[in-house]
């Protein structure tokens, strides 16, 4: 029941109402008992510091920040992590404490981590030491290069149609560099992670396979963070080529769940989280 007491956390963006973090985020409110509720709040293009004062003004707890706020907010928040200062892009923001008694709103990068969180979880393996390729340089590229690098991959290539965008995502990892996703790089890698929009539903190409199909191979894993459909033509590919597959979903759980131990100091109850966006 929502009371007096009932905490407010959201997540922000435009669109918005499509998103799937207001059921993610309520499952794990109601499976830790905790009296919060998290709602989808749109906030027009241009209106991300407004929202970043309301956030204050009306003591939201925690937010969620989706397109195209995550650039906006990273300019608004009183402190950021060092992950978004790197990324000079922010996809949650929470409450702390500042030395001088005052609480601040400090802005966070989780979409990385949440990504490395979920790959460990469900592969039972480390990324340390493994060579990883990631396709596409866009925000997701970026902050799974970023995460990818502090999380010791052996090697990250990157590879994009446009190479210019390809070099500034390589910087942001020491052992990251420039590739072309051809025959020999696909096979070569222990990784294989798509961050283009290309087997997305109602997307530039649905029906498309980012990397060379026949490079898929037994022993790889194969990620994509497109999660419309959950079984992209890239992971059938892959099935079919004998490798290990995860679906965008397990990303979308571990930024939310990242998202959740910040704003309540509480471990996530992942299972719930998860549970409530399988289909
Ligand atoms: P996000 O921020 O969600 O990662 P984005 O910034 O739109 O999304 O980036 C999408 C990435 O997918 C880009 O690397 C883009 O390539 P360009 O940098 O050349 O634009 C890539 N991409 C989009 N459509 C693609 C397509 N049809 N084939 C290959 N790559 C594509």
């Amino acid at each position: 029941m929502i009371t007096g007491t009932t905490r407010l956390a959201g997540v922000i963006g435009d669109p918005v109402r499509h998103s799937l973090s207001p059921v993610i985020h309520n499952a794990a409110f109601i499976e830790a008992g905790l009296d919060w509720v998290f709602l989808a709040l749109p906030v027009a293009s241009g209106q991300a510091s407004a929202a970043v004062e309301a956030m204050r003004s009306l003591r939201i707890e925690g937010l969620s920040v989706t397109m195209p706020h995550k650039a906006d907010v990273a300019a608004a928040v009183d402190d950021l992590t060092p992950e978004a200062k790197a990324l000079g892009v922010c996809n949650c923001l929470f409450w702390r404490r500042h030395s001088s008694g005052r609480d601040q709103i400090v802005g966070h990068s989780t979409d990385g981590d949440g990504f490395v969180w979920d790959f460990e979880r469900r592969f039972g393996c480390s990324l340390a030491g493994l060579d990883v390729l990631v396709v596409g340089a866009g925000g997701a590229a970026r902050s799974i290069v970023e995460a990818l690098g502090r999380a010791q991959a052996a090697s990250i290539g990157v590879s994009n149609r446009t190479p210019d965008r390809a070099r500034s995502v390589a910087a942001l990892a020491q052992q990251a560099e420039v590739v072309t996703n051809d025959r020999a790089a696909v096979e070569a890698a222990d990784v294989v992670v798509n961050t283009t929009p290309v087997g997305m539903r109602g997307g530039p190409d649905p029906d498309g396979v980012p990397v060379p199909v026949e490079a898929l191979r037994p022993g790889q894993r194969v990620v994509d963070i497109v999660y419309d459909p959950r079984q992209t033509p890239l992971l059938q590919a892959a099935t079919s080529a004998g490798a290990e597959t995860a679906d965008g979903v397990g990303m979308l759980v571990g930024q939310a769940a990242l998202a959740f131990e910040l704003w309540t100091g509480r471990s996530a109850p992942i299972e719930a989280m998860a549970n409530a966006v399988a289909t």
